[in-house]
Formats: C-alpha cells, structure tokens, sequence
C-alpha cells in the first residue's frame, strides 16, 4: 500500500511518499481501506514536532505516519461489530498513533461506527475529530440546554461549524464569531448572531452568555469570560487556562476547564445519527488528491479554512 511518512519533525518537505505492506490488525481492530482522511491543526502541530509528538512522547528520530481521521471501509475484520465491506468512518488512537495518511488503515473498532449512506466518505471524514470535539464539549461536558446563550468561537472552522450546529440542534441561542468574509456561512449554518472579531469588541458586542468554546489566546479567554454571567462555563480546545483568567471566572463562579477530544466510536454514532437527520452536515470547502498532502498542509495552515479540508484516496 502506499503510505505518507514524516522522516522527521518539519516541513511539509519531510513527507515522504512509499510502498509498504498493509498492516496487521490484532483482536477487535479492523483494516479499513480508507477513501478520504481529513487533516486538522494537530496534523500540523504534529508534523512539527509539537502535538502528538509531546502528548504520546512519540521518538522524533523514527520515521512516522500521521493523521487521524478516515473514512473508508472495512476490508478485513477481528471484531464482531464490524464485517467486511461496511462503510466505517472515525478518529484513529487519538492521542496516540493514527497513522491514518495511508491506503489502509488498522483501527480499533471501538473507534468507529457505521458510515451514514446520505454523506460522502469526506463529509464522513470531515466529521470525526473536529465534530467529536464540538460534541464531547457541548454535549457530554457542557451539557448545552435549549435557551441556553452559547458562544462559539472560529464558528467557520472545522470545531466551529459542527459546534454551531449541535447547539442550534439542542435549541441554544448560538453566537459565532469569524472574520467578516465568513458571517454568511455561519449564519448560513444556524448562528443566531455572527460577530466578526476584527471590527466588533466581543466585550462590548456579547453578554449574558451561558458557554463559551474557547480556541483562541488568553486574551481571548480573559474576553470571553468577562460576557459569561455568573455561574456559567467556558471550555478552552486551545490553550490551558491562565491563573490569571482563572482567578477572573471565580469572582463570577464560572467554571473553566481545557479538554483535549478522545477516540470513542459510541460518541462517533451520535456523530453518524445527527449526519443522518441531517441535523449537522460537514462542509468540506477543498479537496486534495493524496499526493497532494502537502497542499493541503499549506492550505489548512494559512488558518483560514472554511469548514473541513478532505483528502481523497
Ligand atoms: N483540545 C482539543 O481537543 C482540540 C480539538 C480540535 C481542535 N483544537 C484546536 O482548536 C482550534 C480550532 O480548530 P479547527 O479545526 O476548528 O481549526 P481551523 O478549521 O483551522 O480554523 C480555521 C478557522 O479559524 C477562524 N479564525 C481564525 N482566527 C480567528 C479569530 N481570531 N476569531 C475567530 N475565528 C478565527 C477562521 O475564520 P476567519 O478566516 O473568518 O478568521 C477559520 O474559519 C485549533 O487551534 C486546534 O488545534 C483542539
């Protein structure tokens, strides 16, 4: 199968394109035959040496294949939850190994479920990482209630667009922020209220907030905190909370916590059942052959990606 290795921590220059042998699958993994993987932030992050490298303590002198989200379908099986030839999709080991830039991948059942047949694989694709971390936070932590006010923030991005329409899904008032070149989808996907953070001050623009999705710096966090109302909940993907903003959130009671999103495929089939009520959709706004991983790379860096980027095998 072909694979695509990072030689070592860097540039998109260290990728390396080879023929290996599929890999082996052990008790209750199956070996997907993946049709579209998705990239995210900690595939760069990761490819730099940061990330997965720090969490995993993975060795930066082997040779590794990165990358997490897939969707494919299953070609050989040692689980009994899956059989061959269904369509799977799902976050691979996070935070461990994916090793997802591949033709095959061998995946933990347990970290997959049935691919919706309305949705592409890269819709399908699109939907693992970011929309596990939308859901795990909102849903699991935050617990998110109709008439809740909730604030999203980067609501164009990949977290942002699911987490828009999870808490609209749930009857939340949902305010998203994004550049002014993006207001339209994000309120184009369900936000009550866009604001764009280059021309309006969140501090005197927001207020009265029940949740915020924090993924910016700690000025933003410090930002958010202060249009909370007391005994609310800010959740940061991005950044740990400062002393500083956590010293804020107390004279208010607000409770804040940093989380990092985890492989779970019971969390995957709720994903796969509001994909197939077509309560939240997956926006894959470009597209990448898979020897253009490097692209697609640069592309996803600039920060400025609209939804999902896919690549397609
Ligand atoms: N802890 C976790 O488990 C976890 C999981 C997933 C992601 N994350 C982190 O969460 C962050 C977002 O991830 P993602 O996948 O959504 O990234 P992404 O898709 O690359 O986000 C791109 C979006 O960010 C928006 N953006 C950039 N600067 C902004 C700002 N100052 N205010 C509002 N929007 C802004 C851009 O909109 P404009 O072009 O309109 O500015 C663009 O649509 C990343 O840092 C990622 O590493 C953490």
């Amino acid at each position: 199968m072909k694979a695509i290795f990072l030689k070592e921590p860097g540039s998109t220059e260290n990728f390396i394109y080879k023929e290996v042998p599929q890999p082996s699958i052990s008790d209750d993994e199956v070996l997907v035959k993946v049709k579209s993987i998705s990239i995210n932030p900690i595939d760069i992050k990761t490819r730099k040496g940061q990330g997965v490298f720090i969490y995993a303590n993975l060795d930066p002198t082997k040779e590794l294949i990165l990358g997490w989200d897939i969707s494919g379908y299953v070609f050989q099986s040692n689980s009994n939850l899956f059989k061959p030839g269904d369509e799977v999709f799902g976050m691979v080991n996070f935070l461990g190994v994916g090793a997802a830039y591949a033709e095959f991948v061998a995946a933990p059942a347990s970290h997959l479920t049935h691919k919706p047949n309305n949705i592409s694989h890269s819709e399908a694709a699109g939907a693992t990482l970011a929309a596990l971390t939308a859901w795990q936070n909102l849903v699991k932590r935050a617990r998110i209630k109709s008439g809740d006010r909730v604030l999203i923030h980067a609501a164009a991005g990949g977290v942002g667009h699911y987490a828009v329409q999870i808490a609209k899904h749930f009857g939340a008032y949902v305010i998203g922020t994004s550049s002014a070149a993006n207001r339209d989808f994000v309120l184009s996907i369900g936000a009550d209220e866009h604001i764009d953070y280059k021309a309006q001050k969140l501090t005197e623009s927001v207020k009265n907030v029940d949740f915020v999705l924090e993924c910016l710096d700690n000025q933003s966090i410090l930002d958010s905190i202060e249009v909370i109302k007391p005994g609310g909940r800010l959740i940061s993907i991005l950044n740990e909370i400062s002393q500083e903003a956590k010293d804020k959130a107390d004279i208010k009671s607000i409770e804040t916590a940093y989380t990092t999103v985890i492989s779970s495929g019971s969390d995957m089939k709720s994903i796969a059942e509001f994909l197939r009520s077509g309560a939240i959709e997956s926006h894959i706004s470009k597209e990448f052959a898979f020897d253009k991983m490097a692209e697609a790379h640069s592309e996803l860096e600039k920060g400025r990606a609209v939804g999902k980027i896919a690549i397609i095998l």
